[in-house]
């Protein structure tokens, strides 16, 4: 027994220390590179003791929704025996500093992705020199223009660059990524026009680019050339219409997303009804200055699960074959002739609240949330899960919502936040919960000492961030409005600004902590208009 046990321990260390020689390694100035660059991103957790190949503690932990730190190596250089960094992925991990011109050091680096960090500074131009075929940025704090160099990496993919601070013309270098099969741009500070010669991306499958500042037409080659496409997201691009016309034919389109397009009144394009479209799965061309009637043979686009049409100025009937459907559809906010309801939006005080006609001198609502009492003032219970396009009624107010979430990791009917997601600041309950939606959202107020809303835009494209002085805080917003009839509305619509996939992908639209309209006429006796206090968390730009 024992000398079994001695006669084996010399076996093993042998078998290990020739496993150990054999081992193919990461050469010194990759090693060297990786250090250099965990500095410039602020990545301080890297453990250099450990080969950054093993995919050992430090090196490779197991991933979570947003979260990856993942160093691949491939080590099949010189029959195996030496090693090259072929990708980087660290997402979610508060890295602080900039990008890393010297990620040159590390030549057979095909994938970066540095997704949902806090990096700042520009793209490097020199990334232009290597052999990326992935580059991921999504949600950092990048300035500066995208630098023509990038065109060099003939074999790029995946251009991610969404939710930055970047700013100036996409160079029309780009059209020579031949290979590029997503574009994502959206929600950063691009401005001037979509260069001609990307007609020639024709690889590309997803193009989003809404939130920009970009100018000129929404060009014809994106549904004419682009023969592969499959996503495209325009929504508050600065682009103007007309709605292009398509090819007769694109066998992959499932998502056609414009909105809130500049420019003058078109009707729906003859091209784009004929089209032959085998796979669209979402058409929404919200506030697009569509007029005229829906054609009705936009009905043999039968795949369609979810159809927007809302906001433009549509007229005639609504076709048959959209009042009998069985799929998510939004017609609201056009000029219809015969939809034959609207009655909610149209409630007098008396029909919302039979028993009780005395003049209500406030209202206080806990948007999405139970009823809480913040230094001494109740706020109502405002938690009704709700769900797409919906009319909901409480004691004297109601809310009116409509529209549903465009992504695929978020339910339809929640139209209420909890904590877990907003970041609240100083603990002030009324921060804590707040009411979405994907796109308007109407609370109307009744019952009131006498108000007629006017009807007219308070704020435009309001950004509570720079309102606030800073993501997760609070900002309060008061207006004043004379009240006649009775009913305060209040009205917030989504103009496609603002990010959609900060904090996590799919929460659109506006969102609202507590509303408190009240008549300080009440206390002191000569001021006849409401204030309408507005207490608004309201994370995107709305009106
Ligand atoms: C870039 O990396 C190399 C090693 O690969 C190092 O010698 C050099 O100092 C680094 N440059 C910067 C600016 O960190
Ligand atoms: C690390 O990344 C590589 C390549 O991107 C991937 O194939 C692998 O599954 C990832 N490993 C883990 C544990 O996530
Ligand atoms: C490759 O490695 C194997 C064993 O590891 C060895 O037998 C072979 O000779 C090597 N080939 C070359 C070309 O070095
Ligand atoms: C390298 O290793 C892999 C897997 O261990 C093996 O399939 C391959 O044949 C090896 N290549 C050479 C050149 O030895
Ligand atoms: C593109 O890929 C090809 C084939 O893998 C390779 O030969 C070429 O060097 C790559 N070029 C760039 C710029 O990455
Ligand atoms: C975008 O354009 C609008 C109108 O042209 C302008 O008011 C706004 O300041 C611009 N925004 C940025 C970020 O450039
Ligand atoms: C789009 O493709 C057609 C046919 O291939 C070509 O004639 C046209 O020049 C392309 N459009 C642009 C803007 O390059
Ligand atoms: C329209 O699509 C067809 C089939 O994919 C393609 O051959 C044709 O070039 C496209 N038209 C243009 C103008 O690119
Ligand atoms: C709809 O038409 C009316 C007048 O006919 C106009 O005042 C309004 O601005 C138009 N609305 C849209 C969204 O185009
Ligand atoms: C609505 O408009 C359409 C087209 O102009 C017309 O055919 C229809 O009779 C109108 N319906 C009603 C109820 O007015
Ligand atoms: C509101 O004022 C109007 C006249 O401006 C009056 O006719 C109406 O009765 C008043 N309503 C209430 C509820 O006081
Ligand atoms: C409300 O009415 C008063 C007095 O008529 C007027 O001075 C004030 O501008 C009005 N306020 C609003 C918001 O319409």
């Amino acid at each position: 027994m024992f000398i079994h046990r001695l006669l084996f321990v010399p076996v093993f260390i042998v078998c290990c220390l020739t496993t150990l020689t054999n081992e193919a390694t990461l050469p010194n100035d990759e090693v060297e590179a990786l250090r250099s660059i965990g500095k410039i991103l602020g990545k301080t957790k890297w453990n250099f003791s450990i080969d950054p190949c093993s995919r050992g503690n430090s090196w490779l932990d197991q991933p979570t929704r947003y979260y990856a730190n993942n160093i691949t190596c491939d080590c099949s250089f010189n029959n195996n025996t030496t090693c090259h960094v072929i990708h980087i992925l660290l997402t979610a991990q508060n890295l602080l500093g900039t990008l890393p011109p010297n990620l040159t050091s590390l030549p057979f680096l095909q994938k970066i992705d540095l997704t949902r960090n806090y990096l700042s500074g520009p793209i490097p131009p020199e990334w232009g020199s290597m052999r990326l075929v992935s580059i991921s940025l999504l949600g950092n704090r990048l300035t500066g223009s995208i630098s023509g160099e990038l065109a060099n990496l003939r074999n790029l993919t995946s251009l991610i660059l969404e939710n930055n601070d970047l700013f100036g013309t996409l160079p029309a270098a780009l059209g020579n990524l031949s290979k590029l099969e997503r574009l994502h741009l959206s929600s950063n500070k691009f401005t001037g026009e979509i260069p001609e010669v990307f007609a020639r991306l024709t690889s590309l499958k997803e193009f989003r680019i809404s939130n920009n500042n970009f100018t000129g037409q929404i060009l014809d080659f994106i549904f004419q050339n682009w023969t592969n496409l499959e996503h495209t997201y325009m929504e508050g691009s600065g682009l103007s219409g007309p709605i292009p016309s398509i090819n007769a034919t694109l066998e992959n389109l499932e998502y056609i997303i414009i909105s809130d397009l500049n420019g003058a009144e078109t009707s729906f394009p003859q091209l784009f009804i004929n089209a032959r479209l085998p796979k669209l799965d979402r058409l929404m061309l919200r506030n697009c200055n569509l007029i005229g009637e829906i054609p009705a043979s936009l009905g043999t686009f039968t795949t369609i699960k979810i159809l927007f049409l809302n906001r433009s100025n549509f007229t005639g009937s609504v076709p048959q074959w959209i009042l009998n459907t069985k799929e998510k559809m939004d017609l609201s906010y056009n000029n219809f002739n015969d939809t034959g309801e609207s009655s909610c939006q149209k409630r007098t005080c008396s029909q919302a609240l039979q028993e009780s006609i005395t003049p209500l001198h406030f209202v206080r609502i806990n948007c999405g949330g139970g009823e809480i009492t913040v230094n001494g003032i109740t706020y109502e219970a405002d938690n009704y899960q709700a769900g797409p396009s919906t009319f909901y009624q409480s004691t004297n107010w109601a809310f009116s919502s409509t529209g549903i979430f465009l992504s695929n990791n978020r339910p339809d009917d929640v139209l209420t936040l909890k904590s877990s997601i907003l970041s609240s600041n100083g603990g002030y309950e009324l921060y804590t919960d707040a009411r979405v939606s994907p796109s308007s959202l109407t609370y109307y107020a009744f019952c009131l000492a006498n108000a007629t809303y006017n009807g007219e835009r308070v704020k435009q494209d309001f950004n509570i961030i720079e309102a606030a002085g800073g993501a997760g805080l609070s900002r309060v917003q008061r207006f004043n409005a004379n009240v006649t009839d009775g009913t305060l509305e209040i009205h917030f619509r989504w103009a496609g600004k603002g990010t959609t996939s900060i904090p996590e992908r799919g929460i659109d639209g506006p969102l609202i902590s507590g509303i408190s309209i009240f008549n300080p006429g009440r206390f002191s006796t000569s001021i006849d208009s409401y204030c309408l206090r507005l207490i608004a968390f309201i994370r995107k730009f709305k009106e």
